[in-house]
């Protein structure tokens, strides 16, 4: 059963900004998002079919390029499918080589973004299917799709990214899915697993929400740094991107995200004692991997924020300059809890700053121009 959420509620609920009360919202979302899509058998049941579609091509701006970017590690790994991402900006104009087994999947928040609606436009009549996924089902991106997947975020007022993101990548986890089962790459039970791990994610948003007196001490003194670095692995990679595009926007403060193992190929050139690293590393098969990159860091005088679970923090071992504890959570479906420490880290640190945190100088929340 859904959860119903006031579309027309756009007061701040007693919380000091929209941001905060969006990211608070997202269990709720989250949930109202899953129910949407699951059957009563508890499969996904979206209206999309993959029969015939060897390729997802997803198309997106800013955080929503994001969602896509975690997704294509979802389709690849749960459904075997190649898929492709794009900046819409960028992606009409090197004419790609589109086919009619592709599927395009058009992400957006608001459903208005130009360049994401004029990518939408350039492959129209190219492919087997144009898909939406969207915030805003009567906008022009979901009119001039085929097929349109709301993703049941209610209305985002923060120009900041939050809820949308998180509901963005919840639909997009299902398509995986739905994709898997079409597919046969994986059998029932172990789809139902999989739904009943992301139910159980909307769940754990509610505890790392909780956590959020962890944020303000550690804010005040990334406040004080002039960059900061995000890294991440897999798809903590664009969680990483996330965090740091979440940071620019609201505080101002020059922030670069890269794949853990692309430290030492030029940015580790940046690390001194005043330039915080923040890592998101849920444990998982690459967990060795990634504190060895925290020991890099770590040797040139680098400060270390590593957020992780208690199990990871322990085998991080000393010498991190400071850590926010996360519940265990399923690897594959980190990057959807994950993104509370990321908004919490650049809210927090908006404040810190005394920044314009709903109306952050220079940007819209819709960007209808090229
Ligand atoms: C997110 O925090 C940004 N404000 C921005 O990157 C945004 O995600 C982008 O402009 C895309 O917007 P859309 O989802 O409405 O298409």
């Amino acid at each position: 059963q859904r959860i119903a959420v006031d579309q027309a509620r756009v007061d701040k609920a007693g919380y000091r900004h929209f941001m905060a009360k969006e990211i608070a919202e997202q269990p709720t979302v989250v949930a109202n998002a899953l129910a949407a899509y699951i059957d009563e058998g508890g499969m996904p049941a979206l209206p999309v079919d993959f029969t015939g579609v060897d390729r997802v091509v997803l198309v997106a701006c800013g955080t929503a390029s994001y969602a896509c970017h975690v997704a294509k590690y979802w389709f690849e790994q749960i459904a075997r499918i190649p898929a492709e991402i794009d900046v819409a900006s960028e992606f009409r104009y090197r004419d790609p080589v589109l086919s009619p087994r592709s599927m395009a999947v058009f992400v957006s928040q608001s459903g208005e973004t130009a360049d994401t609606l004029a990518a939408l436009r350039h492959v129209r009549g190219q492919v087997a299917q144009v898909v939406a996924v969207v915030n805003v089902p009567t906008s022009s991106i979901a009119r001039e799709a085929d097929c349109v997947l709301p993703i049941w975020a209610g209305v985002e007022i923060g120009v900041a990214s939050t809820k949308a993101f998180t509901c963005q990548l919840t639909v997009l986890a299902l398509m995986a899915l739905q994709a898997a089962k079409a597919r046969g790459t994986i059998d029932d039970a172990q789809i139902a697993a999989h739904v009943q791990g992301l139910r159980s994610v909307a769940g754990l948003m509610n505890v790392a929400i909780d956590g959020a007196n962890a944020y303000p001490a550690v804010a005040q003194q990334l406040a004080q740094a002039r960059d900061i670095l995000f890294l991440g692995r897999g798809p903590m990679f664009p969680l990483a991107l996330e965090g740091a595009l979440k940071l620019k926007e609201i505080s101002y403060i020059h922030a670069e995200a890269y794949a853990s193992g692309e430290l030492k190929h030029g940015p580790i050139a940046l690390i001194d004692a005043d330039v915080p690293v923040i890592v998101f590393a849920p444990p998982d098969g690459l967990f060795d991997k990634t504190v060895s990159n925290m020991q890099e860091v770590m040797a040139r005088h680098g400060k270390v924020l590593l957020v992780s679970d208690a199990h990871g923090i322990a085998e991080a071992g000393e010498g991190v300059w400071a850590t926010i504890t996360m519940p265990s959570v399923d690897a594959v479906w980190a990057p959807i809890l994950y993104a509370v420490p990321a908004q919490f880290l650049a809210y927090y640190t908006a404040v810190a700053k005394g920044t314009d945190v709903d109306q952050p100088r220079n940007l819209a929340k819709s960007v209808t121009v090229e």
